[in-house]
């Protein structure tokens, strides 16, 4: 296994006073036991289906890579439809695996088509999308579990409109839709009219949902080995059988923040040095604040739980965020994310030795620099007394990656487990959409628009 979690720098052995001793870890074996059986008795079962994804049956992974396979050789765009957990997935994975300007690429190079996900409903981005892509050689995968999500029914209804009207009764070749095999109105729609449609299990919720055909599709389409990060994450999850958190990353990771946020530390940071990894912290702060922010225990006492995540980019950030981070409150757990061996290098040329300020880079390679400077920001960060801790991938690769993104999963269920709480729900996300469909006049929310009409206006006195 090629990933692992150094958090030295979380402990009173580095950060002096402001560390966590070895007895407060050992403090807390007990309660890390008990998160780790929980989670290991609710496998395979509830919303915890996600633990058999890296087990999917080859008959799906076939499926997925012959339908992918069909989508390369015969479609220019491929766009993707889908908000929160079923965008957030694909847009890591194809991101981290994908050359960074992989859409710029010529199409021999490509050998796929071009990609697109389109995660929010601005009507700029989607008329700008418009724009770009001829949708008679575009293939739109509409992505909803619950089959119901305004604003990827909205996306739908608009592409099968243009599609219907383009190509008649062809329109229908155009989507694939990725929905539940049981509830929504996707499933009825992909029935009726006669989509290729592939399915996200009950038990699977959108942002555990990556390493299922939400995410697995998109990455085969352009090119992926998912077979490479189901086996990563396979790997993980064999490794994290173990309840000893000497030999489980995610369990010691789970210990850790949580003990942090008994100390009030109540940010978590995600820093990746890499730009493939940007948008993993994009998805790990959906994971960790849509599974952990609660209002309830499992025993329906207000505890108004949860840790807010945030992203940051090694070293970009370093000239904004860091100084934050360094001398700002402290609230903050950092992870970085290290990446050994980069996929390319550079090697910064000669031509200023007459600035010794600037000589001093020539000769050394840009990720010699990037290392450096992560080992830097971590001293400067250490010495100040802020804890962070590390996750080292050897590369990025399909395995790795499948490897982290499962690691964090069950970082994020074991953290669920030890702060008492559903981490598999999202009441709040629901209240928001109720109270869209409230707004819209949508048939059953009308208590809900009745009391949204009865809230408070806005006082033009607090209206400047
Ligand atoms: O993690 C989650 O459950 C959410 O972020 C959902 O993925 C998001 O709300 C989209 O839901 P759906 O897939 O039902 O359209």
């Amino acid at each position: 296994m090629s990933i692992k979690v150094n958090y030295n720098n979380m402990m009173q052995y580095t950060l002096g006073e402001r560390g966590i001793t070895d007895q407060q870890l050992q403090d807390h074996v007990d309660m890390a036991l008990q998160a780790h059986a929980q989670v290991e008795a609710g496998r395979s079962k509830g919303m915890q289906e996600w633990m058999d994804s890296p087990y999917s049956p080859q008959e799906l992974i076939d499926r997925i890579n012959q339908t992918a396979q069909r989508i390369r050789d015969n479609c220019e765009y491929f766009v993707v439809f889908g908000i929160g957990g079923s965008a957030l997935g694909a847009i890591a994975m194809f991101n981290a695996l994908k050359h960074l300007y992989y859409n710029e690429l010529p199409r021999s190079v490509r050998k796929g088509p071009r990609f697109y996900v389109i995660d929010n409903v601005d009507p700029e981005r989607l008329n700008a999308l418009l724009d770009i892509i001829d949708i008679e050689k575009t293939i739109f995968n509409v992505i909803t579990k619950s089959g119901s999500t305004s604003e990827t029914m909205s996306q739908y209804l608009i592409a099968m409109d243009l599609l219907t009207k383009k190509l008649g009764d062809k329109a229908h070749e155009h989507i694939i839709a990725t929905t539940s095999r049981t509830t929504g109105n996707l499933i009825k729609l992909a029935e009726q009219n006669n989509f290729e449609t592939f399915f996200i299990p009950d038990g699977v919720g959108g942002r555990f949902s990556g390493l299922s055909p939400v995410g697995l599709l998109p990455a085969a389409v352009v090119g992926i080995d998912i077979e490479q990060m189901l086996a990563g994450a396979k790997d993980m999850d064999e490794r994290c059988k173990s309840n000893d958190i000497n030999k489980n990353p995610a369990l010691a990771g789970a210990v850790l923040q949580y003990i942090s946020m008994q100390q009030g530390k109540n940010v978590s940071v995600m820093m990746p040095y890499a730009d493939s990894l940007k948008y993993v912290a994009d998805w790990y702060c959906q994971l960790w604040a849509e599974s952990l922010g609660k209002r309830l225990d499992l025993q329906g006492n207000i505890v108004n739980v949860g840790q807010t995540p945030t992203k940051a980019l090694g070293v970009t950030d370093q000239h904004s965020q860091v100084q934050l981070f360094i001398e700002g409150p402290r609230d903050k757990v950092i992870t970085f994310i290290e990446v050994q061996n980069y996929r390319s290098s550079y090697t910064i040329p000669h031509g200023c030795e007459q600035f010794p300020n600037v000589n001093f880079l020539c000769g050394h390679t840009l990720d010699n620099l990037m290392n450096n400077e992560l080992h830097a920001t971590r001293y400067a960060l250490t010495q100040r007394g802020r804890s962070n801790f590390t996750i080292v991938m050897d590369c990025v690769n399909e395995y790795n990656l499948g490897a982290l993104l499962y690691l964090l999963q069950l970082q994020t269920a074991y953290t669920g487990a030890m702060l008492n709480i559903n981490t598999f729900d999202q009441p709040g996300v629901e209240g928001g959409k109720n109270a869209t469909y409230a707004l819209f006049g949508r048939k059953g929310f009308e208590a809900k628009a009745a009391e949204m009409r009865s809230s408070k206006p806005d006082d033009d006195k607090y209206i400047v």
